[in-house]
């Protein structure tokens, strides 16, 4: 049986799936990630715009990169891969996606449920009242953006440094436990505590299938790997 043949066949036998993916899946969408050729951390430093205390220094240049983010992004579409997961969350009756992505491909391909363990690019947080709301716009019309409140506003992701979402990893720790099937897709899973959701699901029964050109430190881990474009392999999958 070739590896296709089995991981199909692990799909199918499935009643419960969870899914973790990352940067790589929306690669094919045009969008760059963060580490490997061509990923943003070469270019540009994490602690100059993704931390609290790079916001606190400067919120315009933070705000600057954010904006050119979501223009890159904005110009991006869901591709097969993301397509392909709403395909499979319509066959299983327990299915669970968690993502490390902020970009809303997930949301625009039709998935059900997202647990978005880094926030959302497309929403925004008041530093004063604390609000947390959705804005699309780009670009943005004056930088820093601010709330109706006159507060000034932060993007409504994860930094480093920072808490996931309240509940959200025990969330996301309960789906790797439960699932049969756990899919890897398009992640360094060098990141915690999102990677640590591997072993998790593999120490608690699932099968692991990782799609990523590149082996990461957590292959090792997988069943098996297609090592490729997730928006290749994942279709074949069905
Ligand atoms: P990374 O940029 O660390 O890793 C992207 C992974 O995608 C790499 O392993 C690539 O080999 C793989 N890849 C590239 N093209 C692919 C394709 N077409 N199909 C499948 N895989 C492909 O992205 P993440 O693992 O998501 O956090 O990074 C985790 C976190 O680090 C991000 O959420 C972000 C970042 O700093 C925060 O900003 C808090």
């Amino acid at each position: 049986m070739t590896s296709l043949e089995q991981a199909r066949e692990w799909l199918a036998a499935a009643s419960s799936v969870a899914v973790l993916t990352g940067a790589g899946i929306s690669a094919e969408s045009g969008i760059p990630t963060f580490r490997g050729a061509g990923g943003l951390w070469k270019e540009y430093k994490p602690e100059d715009l993704a931390t609290p205390e790079a916001f606190a220094k400067d919120p315009r240049l933070v705000w600057e990169w954010y904006n050119w983010r979501r223009e890159l992004i904005a110009k991006g579409a869901p591709n097969a891969a993301h397509r392909a997961l709403v395909e499979i969350e319509k066959r299983k009756t327990r299915f669970t996606l968690i993502t490390q992505n902020v970009d809303g491909l997930h949301d625009l391909a039709g998935s059900g449920k997202i647990l978005k363990l880094h926030g959302d690019i497309w929403r925004m947080r008041c530093m004063e009242c604390g609000a947390n709301f959705p804005n699309r716009r780009v670009p943005l019309p004056k930088i820093p953006p601010h709330c109706a409140c006159g507060g000034l506003a932060r993007p409504g992701v994860v930094w480093f440094g920072e808490q996931l979402p309240e509940g959200m990893m025990q969330e996301a720790e309960h789906a790797a436990a439960s699932a049969q099937l756990f899919l890897v897709i398009g992640t360094s899973a060098t990141v915690y505590p999102a990677a640590s959701l591997i072993p998790h699901a593999k120490k608690s029964g699932a099968r692991v299938i990782e799609f990523n050109p590149e082996p990461g430190p957590l292959s090792n881990l997988a069943d098996c790997v297609f090592q490729g474009p997730a928006g290749e392999w994942l279709p074949q999958l069905l």
